[in-house]
């Protein structure tokens, strides 16, 4: 019989509801703290939730700083999270205190390649406008008044060219997935892939360079102190005039400030986001413009990939009380 079978089972506490399916495999062996009602916690409550148990799995949503590591109760020797982003959590901090951290690569790769088509086709199609026309009432001022040769023209994929910033396991599902749209693959990446990889795309060793060819412009790295704030005025005017920019990957690579401004002008035809700065709050100007595909933080949202998510985190939930190494340990 295993270890945990016989010992007392370790008490898991869960920050968010997770899928039905995950909280069952877990409960089958753990001791749950579950958040039934899916309330967002603030530091302090995840601490409070945390007296005496052994781990802690948490969600992009929660903000995992140091002065909240450094509150977890000793007890808390692994810190379990249900995303591939880490960027929520003070790994240093983790670090210090030695506690183990882990994430979910690879399951979330063809879901979120899936929504960067949904934004690259809404944006250059104008899902936003066309939506809204086709709801308008019929005997609204702005009703649908038929079909006219020159009416929400947007811009065709095939033949443009794309360019990938970051070219990991979710900018390749892009790739594959736009070649099928007739688009030509650019990407840069911190190095060159092997032909097998790369099939067929144009490598840039610099992004900026990259971006002179970017009709369409997909970020696909995380979110560091070296992406942070990446895309700023001076790059958007080294792309294209009337270039789509989409974002799946975190609000923060992004200066607002700048995009909304070259979405205002028309220096960007359009952009797609389903990532922000300060998640939940969106920056108003983006809401307030016709030519923005905005989507809530929807790039893992099947019901597939967040199980596969939950089930990923307790894998490594497994592992480290089996006295394993956790397969996706991150510190
Ligand atoms: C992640 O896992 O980091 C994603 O952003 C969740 O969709």
């Amino acid at each position: 019989m295993a270890d945990w079978q016989t010992k007392d089972r370790p008490t898991v506490v869960l920050s968010r509801q997770l899928p039905t399916q995950v909280e069952a495999r877990a409960a089958g062996r753990y001791h749950l703290r579950t958040n039934a009602a899916d309330t967002p916690l603030d530091g302090p409550a995840l601490v409070a939730r945390c007296a005496g148990a052994d781990s802690l799995v948490v969600c992009p949503a929660d903000r995992v700083s140091a002065a909240t590591i450094a509150a977890l109760p000793p007890s808390v020797r692994i810190l379990a999270t249900f995303s591939v982003g880490t960027d929520h959590i003070d790994l240093e901090a983790a670090r210090t205190r030695d506690l183990v951290v882990t994430n979910t690569p690879d399951v979330l790769t063809a879901a979120t390649a899936e929504i960067a088509m949904l934004l690259i086709l809404g944006a250059a199609r104008r899902a936003v406008e066309g939506e809204r026309l086709a709801r308008a009432p019929r005997d609204a001022n702005d009703a649908w008044t038929g079909w006219t040769p020159t009416q929400l023209l947007g811009r065709q994929l095939t033949g443009k060219r794309l360019a990938i910033l970051g070219m990991g396991r979710i900018g390749r599902a892009v790739a594959e997935r736009a070649r099928a749209f007739g688009m030509i693959i650019h990407y840069c990446n911190r190095s060159r892939l092997p032909p097998k990889l790369e099939c067929g795309a144009t490598y840039h060793a610099s992004a900026d360079e990259m971006l002179g060819i970017a009709d369409f412009l997909t970020v696909h790295c995380p979110a560091t102190a070296e992406t942070k704030g990446w895309l700023t005025a001076d790059r958007i005017g080294l792309m294209p005039p009337g270039a789509i920019v989409v974002n799946t990957a975190r609000g923060a690579i992004v200066d607002d400030v700048a995009m909304i401004e070259a979405l205002k002008t028309g220096r960007l035809f359009a952009a797609g986001l389903d990532v922000y700065d300060g998640e939940p709050v969106i920056n108003p100007g983006y809401q307030a413009l016709p030519n923005v595909f905005l989507l809530p933080h929807l790039g893992s949202a099947t019901v597939e990939t967040r199980n596969a998510m939950g089930f990923r985190a307790l894998d490594n939930l497994d592992a480290f009380f089996e006295g394993r190494e956790p397969p996706d340990r991150v510190v």
